[in-house]
This record gives structure tokens, sequence and C-alpha cells, in this order.
């Protein structure tokens, strides 16, 4: 049976997005300036990157927050189901019709959000009848004599790049242009490595807490933390999710101050030791002076940044230091 979403409201908002990095803060700026203008919106980035969370928090911070927000996954109908899901139908008009006929989920969206995720998996039959409606601003539901006037603002998102679909005919270049007014790119994790622990922290703490640990608190161990922020997550936010819950129900029987062997955790979460383990002399505990200690030379500072392919938030991640503090050790070093 087909699960039709019930509840056409956004949970989320611009406060809970988290990411103080270069990249996020200017993903937060732009949405925030896009929010307000009721433009078509059109959302890019990969898997997990936090398309629908934006979505939502550009409606809660709309002229249009408190009506309804409805989210359609176009890759997940097949065409005809689809075409009956957005547009609706009236009575009669196909076998198994409802009595009374449906309304469709764009008339659900009536004065509120349309978001429409995953547009680049639209068939083109429907990109057509989506484009007049656009165009129209009216819709028609299968089997209607008479159109019906609607008004919904379009949130759009794909982790598709539209331009190649446009080229092998697969995406309708007048409806890109109509939804494409403005445009959102969102950035994967591994170009913002150090908005990580900000993300994973609080999610494995929650985890921790629902899974009933006396130790919500628990500060994850160092190595930790650094493969957790070196691995690349090609399935962004929603991958640390999944392995936020592994690790906290690896870390569930020890105690917070505990010292835990890594070793066993391999076996639940075998990414995060794969082919680029992070330099070994970078996993020391987090100094806790200022200055480096005996231990803490320049080959430690080195390896860090060998680790980090040379990005310095991400090495100073590493050796759990500030970046200002990772600089004046180079500088210290030199
Ligand atoms: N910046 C962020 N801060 C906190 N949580 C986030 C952030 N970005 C995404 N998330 C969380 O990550 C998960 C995935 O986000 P979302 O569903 O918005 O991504 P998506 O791009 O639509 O992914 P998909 O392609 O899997 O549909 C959600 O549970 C969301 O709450
Ligand atoms: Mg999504």
């Amino acid at each position: 049976m087909l699960q039709r979403r019930q509840q056409h409201a956004a949970r989320h908002t611009f406060d809970q997005v988290i990411g103080t990095s270069v990249p996020m803060q200017q993903a937060i700026a732009s949405a925030r300036r896009f929010a307000p203008t009721d433009l078509n919106v059109l959302i890019t980035g990969e898997s997990g990157t936090g398309k629908e969370v934006f979505a939502q928090a550009m409606h809660n911070a709309s002229r249009r927050a408190g009506r309804p927000f409805v989210a359609v996954n176009c890759a997940s109908f097949p065409e005809s189901l689809l075409e009956s899901e957005l547009f609706g139908y009236e009575e009669g008009a196909f076998t198994g019709s409802r009595r009374g006929g449906k309304p469709g989920l764009l008339e659900a969206a009536h004065t509120g959000t349309l978001f429409l995720d995953e547009i680049g998996d639209m068939p083109l039959p429907l990109q057509t009848r989506l484009l007049r409606v656009l165009q129209e601003r009216e819709i028609m539901r299968l089997g209607a004599t008479a159109p019906v006037p609607i008004d919904f603002r379009v949130i759009a998102a794909t982790h598709q790049p539209l331009a190649e679909l446009i080229a092998e005919q697969r995406f309708r270049q007048d409806l890109y242009y109509r939804l494409n007014t403005l445009r959102l790119a969102l950035p994967p994790l591994r170009e913002r490595r150090e908005d990580i622990p900000a993300i994973i922290t609080p999610l494995i703490a929650n985890c921790l807490a629902r899974l009933g640990s006396r130790h919500p608190a628990q500060a994850l161990p160092g190595e930790l933390m650094a493969r957790i922020v070196a691995y690349d997550w090609p399935g962004n936010v929603r991958e640390l999710e999944n392995i936020a819950e592994r690790i906290a129900v690896f870390l569930l029987p020890h105690a917070s101050d505990e010292r835990i062997d890594l070793g066993s955790l391999q076996q639940d979460c075998p990414e995060l030791f794969g082919s680029r383990p992070p330099a070994p002399s970078a996993m020391q505990p987090t100094p806790s002076t200022d200055q480096p200690r005996e231990k803490l030379t320049q080959e430690r500072v080195d390896a860090a940044m060998q680790a980090a392919d040379g990005r310095a938030g991400l090495a100073a991640q590493m050796l759990g230091v500030s970046r200002s503090t990772l600089w004046r050790w180079m500088q210290a070093t030199r």
C-alpha cells in the first residue's frame, strides 16, 4: 500500500541546522535570504546533505510558515501512481477510483510550499503537466473537466546533475528554468569536516540517552573522533546518523572514564578503519596546555597535517586543539 504523508508540516528550522564551517554558513545565509522571497528554489546536494532540512527551514522562515509543507518524492512512485498522487482524481476517473474522488498533493500544498524531492526522477510526461501547473497556476484532477486555481511555492531538490539530464533529454529545459530561479548548493560533509564533531556528538549523546546510558555526556576517545573526521562520508549526515547509533551501542557498556579499545569497534564500523587511517602519532590525548609538550614535536604536527591532506582545520581537530593553537605550534617549530 502506498504510504501517503498525512501530516503536511515542516519540523525543521534554521536554528537546528548545525554547521559553523564557511561553506555551511554561506548556505545558511543564502537560504535565509531566499526564504522570504516566495520565489522557487532549486536545492542541489548529495544524498544526506540536508536538502529536506533546508527546504523545511526555508518554509518555516517564509510567509507560508504554518501553512502546509507537502513533500513529494518523485523517485518513489511509478509514473501512473505519481500522477494521481500529485493531481488527484475525480470520482470514476479510473476503475477502482475512490467515491467522491481524491485531492492530489498539489492541492494539498495550496497556500503552502510544495517540496518536489528528487525532481530529476520525475517522468517526462509529468514534467510537462507540472510545467503547465506552474505556468497557469491552476490544476486539473484526473477525470476533471474544470481546473481549480492553486497557489503554492515550489522548492525542488535533486542529487542529480540536471544539466546532464537536460542534455540527455531526460529533463525539460523549460521546467528547469522555472524551478531554478534561486539555487542552493549544499556542500558534502567532506568539504566541511570541521562541522562533523558538532553534528555527531549530540547524535551519539542522544542515542546513548535513549539506550539508557548512565554516561550521557561521554566524551569520544580522541582517536575515534579523528577517524570520524577523516572519513569521507559518502552518505553525508544521513550516514553520520547511522554510524552515531552504532558508536553509541559500542560505547554503552563502557564507563565514561574508561580507556576504550577501539579494535572491537572495527567490526561494527569498518568504514572508519578504511584505507586512510589517521596518523597514529596525531592521536594522542588532547593536550591541556597551550604549549606543545615534549611529545608534541614538529613530527606530530606534520603527521596530523599529512593525515588531514594539508587542511589545518582538520589537523587541529585531530590534535584536539584550535586552529590558532595549531598555527602557533607550526610557527614555533619552524
Ligand atoms: N546541518 C545539519 N545539522 C543537523 N542535522 C542535519 C543537517 N543536515 C542534515 N541533517 C540530518 O541529516 C539527515 C538527512 O538530511 P535530509 O533528509 O535533509 O538530507 P537529504 O539531502 O534530503 O538526503 P536524502 O538524499 O537522503 O534524501 C536528517 O535526519 C537531518 O535531520
Ligand atoms: Mg531527502
